[in-house]
């Protein structure tokens, strides 16, 4: 209400979060994890080598590698006890409400008197954690088709038994599809880390108060279920399906969010740190037209996006606030060439994230120097007053 700005309090915020893991230049559009190019990982490395690398600093060398695989294939099943978890659900509820309520179920098989932070622990829960939250999320998936529960196939790749997991069923054998898998394996990349995202930091935050890691991911889990973060990318479906269903077209569409008709965004554009173009965005968009050739799916809905994002990137009202598409805008398209429904996109995202959220809640709960978390505040409000006399 003062009209004066943090700046005029000279208020200057030395309390930036220190870490070695993602590099991002908003201005240039550059991403690095550990160092490396996201265009280079995209095109030569696979997801659970971005996750060594995310998680340890350095990247594996092919024993390593080949180790980590294997203990995480011999952790993919859940107890049997959790799979009734499931069943005390809706069929109805949304998968991230799933999955965020399954994780926090999974740390009382594995939690009770164990100290959350101890490394031999923490190495046991890194394994776990990358090993079952994708069987937690294809189970979430089914129960939302009313198929049966498939058991982990650990002579699978990650991502294949993840794909079987989902799009399998008990009558019938499941062909791998390459150009799924090769596919998927890159967009898990694309989203392994991004640097103090709104749900890493969550995830950062919970676990500086010794909150151990399922909770911390599940609070994570939770941030990025908001249409504003992860949750963007099943908006952008929802957007371009009701620019479809309307008839409206691209350009009328575009004038409504100009206007701010009805509080409407162009979902999939903005970013807090990209002024540039979400060097994400241009890979997944590559991704979107090879992929859907292979599959020979005709989305017009990729079209739609397209055009969508042509009017715009011309349009002086988002060039002035340098609004350009950012990694969801064209994931959607994507996952429903795949199959998944758009309520499993965000899923998705999470799982990709997984190794970033992991390696960030290590850097700042394994260090003993590290202190709770307490975000710096500035205060606005009323000076000291008396309540008046009674
Ligand atoms: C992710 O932080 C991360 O790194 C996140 C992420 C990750 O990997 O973890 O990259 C993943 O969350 C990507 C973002 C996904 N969200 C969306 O696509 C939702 C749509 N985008 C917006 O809601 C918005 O762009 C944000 C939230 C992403 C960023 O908001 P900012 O930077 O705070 O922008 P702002 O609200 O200050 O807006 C500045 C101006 C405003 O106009 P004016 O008031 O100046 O007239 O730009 C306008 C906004 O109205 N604007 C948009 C817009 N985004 C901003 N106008 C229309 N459509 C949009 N999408």
């Amino acid at each position: 209400q003062t009209g004066l700005t943090a700046l005029d309090y000279g208020f200057v915020n030395t309390a930036a979060t220190k870490s070695k893991i993602t590099y991002i230049d908003g201005d240039e559009g550059i991403l690095r994890y550990r160092g490396y190019p996201i265009e280079q990982l995209a095109a030569g490395s696979t997801y659970l080598e971005v996750a060594w690398l995310l998680i340890y600093g350095e990247l594996p060398t092919a024993d390593q590698l080949g180790e980590f695989d294997e203990r995480i294939r011999r952790h993919t099943l859940l107890h049997e006890d959790l799979k009734r978890f499931f069943s005390a659900l809706p069929h109805t509820a949304h998968p991230m409400s799933v999955i965020s309520s399954a994780l926090s179920a999974l740390s009382t098989y594995y939690e009770s008197g164990a100290d959350p932070h101890d490394p031999e622990h923490v190495e046991l829960t890194t394994i776990r954690l990358l090993a079952k939250l994708p069987v937690i999320a294809a189970y979430a998936h089914k129960k939302s088709l009313g198929q049966a529960f498939l058991y982990p196939d650990n002579k699978l790749s990650f991502v294949d038994n993840f794909l079987k997991l989902n799009f399998g069923n008990m009558a019938e054998d499941y062909e791998i599809n390459p150009v799924l898998s090769t596919a998927l394996d890159r967009l898990l990349i694309l989203h392994a880390d991004h640097e103090q995202n709104a749900s890493t930091s969550t995830v950062r935050l919970v676990g500086s108060t010794g909150a151990n890691l399922y909770a911390s991911i599940s609070a994570g889990i939770n941030a990025l279920s908001g249409p504003l973060h992860g949750g963007a990318n099943e908006a952008v479906l929802e957007m371009l399906g009701r620019i479809q269903d309307s008839g409206e077209g691209v350009k009328r569409f575009v004038e409504r969010v100009k206007n701010k008709e009805d509080g409407v965004k162009l979902m999939g554009f903005g970013h807090r740190v990209y002024k540039n173009y979400d060097p994400r965005a241009k890979l997944v968009k590559e991704s979107a037209t090879e992929v859907l050739q292979a599959l020979g799916v005709k989305d017009p809905m990729l079209d739609l996006a397209m055009e969508l994002e042509q009017l715009a990137l011309e349009d002086d009202y988002f060039k002035e606030r340098r609004l350009y598409p950012n990694v969801d805008f064209y994931t959607g398209v994507i996952y429903k060439a795949m199959g998944f429904p758009t309520r499993m996109f965000t899923v998705l995202f999470a799982i990709g994230r997984l190794p970033g959220w992991i390696a960030h809640w290590r850097e700042m709960n394994l260090d003993p120097q590290n202190k709770i978390g307490r975000p710096q505040q500035l205060y606005i409000g009323e000076p000291e007053r008396d309540l008046p006399q009674r």
